[in-house]
């Protein structure tokens, strides 16, 4: 048996007995749609996140679409973000008819560079009148918050709404304050890899606010007003499974455990790695990541080529987060942008790896990787 990359086994064996009998609950009372489980996963979430409320979706992806439309975002509208990200973050700007505009990102964490959010947001005006800003969307990659107090400075006096891209980061914090609980809405991913993952696609919004909360209740239904067969706008069919919820509850009891250990699994990296030559990730002061991923720079693209193949010959899984930068995608060649355009995403998406990272990532499999990465 390999290392895995990603250890949901270990975790499944530990609360086995509850997911199963969570399940079967849900095969037994048959409310498939819609069941109580949602409700009591919802209620558990936004008392974990620390929101008023918490909205349970089909996705990430969907979150996301929910908070935009929520926010009534679309076309002649831009929303400022990072190109490196996963391609959902801006995909999602883009189907409700608005405009990604993006933002480089900061060398060191990965994050959308809040010192060129003010310059970019300045260019934009100056150079596309014909679009409004509305909003911001941040990404906390691979589990790390971003420099939330500039960001929402910026946002607020310019007037920009805040939606965070937590997909990656449910459960981090920026200064003591989960970072679900930032913005007028947060979005989460429940994918099965991410930090907390049921078995299947979820996701959740995050809000204080009661009519952004009651917009999203009837977005994810299609639109629905007081009555089922009352439609009153267009929304979608965004509902979370009530089989994941169910999963999701006994995974969301150990998770603040789980959080720990991911820490511990990236502090011994941190040990075990300071020799490597390799760039570490770095962690401001006042955050707490969730670890989503465990990423690295070689010194070249070459170098990371040879260290993969290294690495592979040992039996150690990698993957590569994100080799082409959103505004260098086909997708959006409509933006016009060329190599260049974003040149600190595109130099780390030449040199990033991540490793193998997980709550139970036993340590001596942890050495045989610091040990390959260090040979
Ligand atoms: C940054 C980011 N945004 C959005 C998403 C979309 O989430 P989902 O796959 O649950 O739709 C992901 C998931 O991979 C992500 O990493």
């Amino acid at each position: 048996m390999g290392i895995p990359f990603i250890d949901l086994k270990t975790q499944y064996a530990r609360i086995q007995e509850q997911v199963n009998r969570n399940i079967q609950n849900v095969l037994e009372h048959g409310q498939y749609i819609m069941g109580p489980e949602i409700r009591e996963f919802e209620a558990k979430a936004a008392a974990f996140a620390g929101t008023k409320h918490a909205l349970s979706c089909g996705s990430g992806t969907d979150a996301l679409v929910l908070a935009l439309m929520a926010l009534g975002i679309g076309p002649g509208d831009a929303v400022l973000t990072t190109p490196f990200t996963f391609m959902a973050t801006a995909e999602t700007i883009a189907l409700v008819g608005a405009v990604p505009v993006f933002v480089d990102i900061d060398p060191a964490t990965y994050n959308m560079d809040s010192d060129k959010l003010a310059a970019a947001l300045a260019g934009l005006k100056a150079s596309r009148p014909d679009l409004t800003p509305k909003a911001v969307m941040p990404v906390d990659l691979f589990g790390l918050a971003c420099d939330y107090d500039r960001i929402l400075d910026i946002a607020k006096s310019n007037g920009l709404k805040v939606i965070v891209d937590g997909a990656q980061s449910f459960g981090a914090e920026y200064n003591g304050t989960k970072t679900a609980a930032l913005g007028d809405v947060a979005c989460t991913s429940f994918f099965p890899a991410k930090p907390l993952g049921c078995y299947g696609d979820g996701g959740a919004c995050f809000t204080d606010s009661d009519e952004i909360q009651a917009l999203m209740v009837s977005l994810r239904v299609h639109g629905q007003g007081t009555d089922k067969y009352e439609n009153v706008r267009i929304g979608m069919n965004g509902r979370m499974d009530t089989i994941q919820a169910a999963v999701l509850l006994p995974k969301l009891e150990i998770f603040p455990e789980e959080i720990r250990l991911r820490n511990e699994v990236a502090a011994r990296y941190a040990e075990g790695l300071k020799n490597s030559g390799l760039v570490l990730p770095v962690v401001p002061e006042g955050c707490v990541s969730v670890w989503a991923q465990y990423s690295v720079l070689a010194g070249s693209g070459e170098e990371r080529t040879a260290i993969q193949a290294r690495l592979k010959e040992a039996g150690v899984p990698t993957a590569i987060y994100y080799p082409k930068p959103l505004h260098l995608q086909t997708a959006f060649a409509n933006l016009g942008h060329k190599p260049g355009d974003m040149p600190v995403s595109e130099a780390v998406g030449e040199r990033i790896f991540s490793l193998p990272m997980s709550p139970y990532l036993a340590e001596a499999d942890q050495q045989t990787i610091c040990a390959a990465l260090c040979g």
